[in-house]
């Protein structure tokens, strides 16, 4: 059994769905993503001339190491989704694609990872950002926040949503939004009633679900935006 959040990684055309992305809104826009783990998001987003930089914590160890704790990880993920049946189908049809898609994602990142650490890739606690206010137009994080809020508590997520509010210029987005058995999250409301008067907040239905319920991201706006 692995301890704390898993390090694997999202699909980039994951993280477009996740969080409505626009690409074309998005061309010359700046954009952070925060815990990023092995996703494609970055690597690919770069590659396609987009202004993209990753931190995470596990990004001051080698390409070897991730590499193997990414398809360890991936394993034992897999094992556990054949064991539940609640997960909706839908973006992969079963668990063995769902691994080998991620897979390739993870190995997309290790060779992007192997060039751009430090650089794109920056080892960074996402309660402490090592960038300076307004830097990012767009901010986003995925599946660190809510999911696991049994082991992250309240003030981690409030540390967490405060520092990336203070380094995005426009918009953070923040998905899932729910527990891996579909229920929101208790510090959803939490979040809602703390940020209220400070930023504009709203919960935004996505084209992606996998765990039952998690259809919805939700969009902190700090300036008008058209992201
Ligand atoms: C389940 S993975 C999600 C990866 C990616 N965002 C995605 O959705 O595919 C969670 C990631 O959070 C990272 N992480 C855990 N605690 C963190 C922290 N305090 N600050 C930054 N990253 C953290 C882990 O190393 C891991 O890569």
């Amino acid at each position: 059994m692995i301890k704390g959040p898993l390090f694997t990684g999202r699909t980039c055309q994951e993280y477009i769905q996740m969080f409505n992305l626009n690409l074309k809104r998005l061309r010359g826009k700046s954009i952070l993503d925060c815990a990023a783990g092995a996703s494609s998001f970055t690597p690919i987003m770069h590659s396609l001339g987009f202004d993209v930089k990753a931190t995470d914590t596990f990004y001051d160890k080698s390409p070897r190491i991730l590499y193997q704790m990414c398809a360890e990880h991936l394993k034992t993920l897999k094992k556990a989704l054949k064991e539940k049946g609640s997960y909706i189908w839908k973006f992969y049809k079963n668990p063995e694609e769902m691994f080998r898609e991620r897979l390739k994602a993870c190995k997309i990142f290790i060779s992007d990872y192997r060039i751009g650490k430090g650089e794109r890739y920056i080892m960074a606690d996402i309660r402490k950002l090592p960038f300076p206010d307004d830097s990012f137009h767009l901010v986003l994080c995925s599946h660190l926040l809510y999911i696991y809020d049994h082991r992250l508590d309240w003030k981690f997520h409030l540390d967490s949503i405060n520092e990336m509010l203070r380094v995005s210029k426009n918009e953070v987005r923040i998905y899932p939004l729910v527990k891996e058995d579909g229920r929101n999250s208790i510090y959803l409301k939490r979040t809602l009633k703390n940020l209220q008067g400070k930023v504009d907040a709203k919960l935004e239905k996505v084209d992606y679900i996998f765990r039952p319920s998690a259809d919805k991201m939700l969009r902190l706006i700090k300036s008008l935006s058209a992201l």
